[in-house]
């Protein structure tokens, strides 16, 4: 068998165009345009990518976008204060404070500075519990945009076993939420999860979030399963690759995500539409 592959280039395309129309309706309505600031400390290049993209795709839907480039020294009192600012300031709709900050800053304080309602990240411990209790406001992008690629494809993660490869903050653990929501049955695999392989060889849906390339090898996906990558690794010779052995896994799954092109898209959609979502709170 060889999978089909799962677009996510297209899926992120057909999810910004309804954004773009959603915001050209609020402004013919008279509603006001839905504004993000983004926020980057430092210089890590990888970051400075994604904030780049971030604005481009602001402006491609026509939201408004505010850019901060703090330097690599900044305190976290001066980052709490700007987030204060950005909190108080009524013409901003959501706030991002790109991840990771500099080690002088407690990462976690700063997010949870961040009004829930303002919160496009889905990180503040409030959005977390809400998705928790199955209430969900803000929910986290990734695996938002995870659920809508599942979606996209008519996969119902309704009763069948979905395992989660990863327990980060911003992937797994909300991931997990996630499917759980939709009724999957989940399991999800850490660093001292024992007999990975065999977990991983049980599941009908597989999501691989850990940062470490080719992490989750071919030959444990169960022939049909669904394999979802969501790693963006870069190799020592330039190219990009995810946490899964893509063409050993492309021969047992049904349907897989490449690197890149996949989940990737997804998340800067999936902000786009919270932000639209966090606008929509304003009106009321
Ligand atoms: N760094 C890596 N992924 C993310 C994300 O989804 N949001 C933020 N704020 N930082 C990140």
């Amino acid at each position: 068998m060889t999978a089909q592959l799962i677009n996510g280039k297209e899926v992120s395309q057909q999810r910004l165009h309804l954004v773009a129309e959603k915001t050209a309706a609020r402004q013919a309505a008279g509603l006001h345009t839905p504004c993000l600031a983004v926020v980057l400390v430092g210089e890590d290049p990888a970051s400075a990518v994604y904030v780049r993209n971030k604005k481009i795709a602001c402006e491609k839907v026509g939201f408004q976008s505010l850019s901060y480039e703090l330097g690599a020294e900044t305190t976290q009192d001066e980052l709490l204060k700007l987030v204060d600012e950005l909190n108080a300031n009524p013409d901003v709709d959501g706030i991002l404070v790109q991840l990771p900050l500099p080690g002088q800053i407690d990462s976690q304080a700063v997010l949870e500075r961040i009004l829930p309602h303002k919160d496009v990240d889905g990180f503040h411990p409030y959005n977390v519990g809400r998705l928790v209790v199955k209430m969900p406001l803000m929910r986290p992008c990734t695996p938002k945009g995870v659920m809508t690629l599942l979606e996209a494809y008519d996969i119902n993660p309704e009763g069948k076993k979905a395992v989660v490869v990863g327990a980060s903050n911003i992937v797994g653990r909300p991931q997990m939420l996630e499917l759980l929501l939709a009724r999957a049955t989940v399991t999800i695999c850490h660093s001292k999860t024992q007999n990975l392989a065999a977990e991983v060889a049980a599941a009908d849906i597989v999501v691989a979030g850990v940062g470490i390339p080719n992490f989750v090898k071919g030959e444990w996906i169960k022939p049909g399963a669904v394999v979802i990558d969501v790693g963006i690794n870069r190799l020592p010779d330039g190219k990009l690759c995810g946490d899964v052995e893509f063409e050993a896994a492309k021969q047992r799954a049904s349907m897989i995500t490449p690197v890149p092109g996949g989940v990737g898209p997804m998340t800067i959609a999936t902000l786009l539409e919270n932000t639209l979502h966090a606008a929509e709170l304003h009106d009321n």
